[in-house]
């Protein structure tokens, strides 16, 4: 998989409108975050594993394909992720799921950990790290580093907005990590939020300000 796909679908980028929108309630950011992460979903596991079982339908016997390996692991990055997760474990719903929290310390600037759970195994599955904006990229990279210092080697980082300084940041410390987003925007201001962007995820979602 390349280093950056933006799903250019038009669904994708219909309803990633709809959610950049000031004016769209939370009720219908938080409907959108869901079906958006679905699609989004799609094209980050379009190239797993897959074998055949041997089924009986109706009508005769057949080797028919089903996906390989161990389940796959959903990590979401608090609290934001948590909005790509829902939707994307109604697709997959055997999914095993695990939370990396992680706040910025106001003096150094750096992400320290507060919480870490993650499935077992990690080495041998796909594990996709999700987090809906990757702005500075530090927490996404951090959140990386723990799943790697847990065994993980097949990891991919879905997300719904990128700014350049992200993604950069992600290529430095992860080259070997996939990003699939629906949007690369033009850069971070001086806040850290991505402009043109959608305000702060978290807040959208979950109605906080
Ligand atoms: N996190 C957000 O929720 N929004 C941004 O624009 C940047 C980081």
């Amino acid at each position: 998989m390349d280093h950056l796909t933006i799903v250019t679908h038009p669904l994708v980028q219909h309803k990633l409108t709809l959610m950049r929108d000031r004016d769209t309630s939370t009720a219908v950011f938080r409907q959108l975050l869901r079906e958006i992460s679905q699609l989004l979903a799609y094209e980050v596991t379009r190239e797993l594993p897959m074998t055949t079982k041997r089924i009986d339908t109706p009508v005769q016997p057949m080797d028919a394909p089903t996906l390989a390996g161990r389940k796959m692991a959903l990590v979401s990055i608090l609290r934001a992720g948590n909005g790509l997760l829902d939707g994307i474990l109604e697709l997959v719903p055997s999914a095993r799921v695990g939370f990396v929290g992680l706040y910025r310390d106001e003096e150094t600037l750096q992400p320290v950990q507060y919480y870490f759970k993650a499935p077992e195994q990690l080495e041998d599955r796909l594990v996709i790290a999700v987090d809906p904006m990757l702005a500075t990229g530090n927490s996404s990279a951090a959140a990386v580093d723990l799943l790697k210092a847990k065994g993980a080697t097949n990891i991919r980082f879905l997300c719904l907005l990128a700014a350049p300084e992200g993604v950069a940041r992600m290529k430095e410390a992860h080259p070997d990590v996939p990003i699939v987003t629906a949007a690369l925007d033009e850069r971070l201001n001086e806040n850290g939020y991505i402009v043109p962007g959608l305000g702060d995820a978290g807040d959208r979602m979950f109605g906080t300000k």
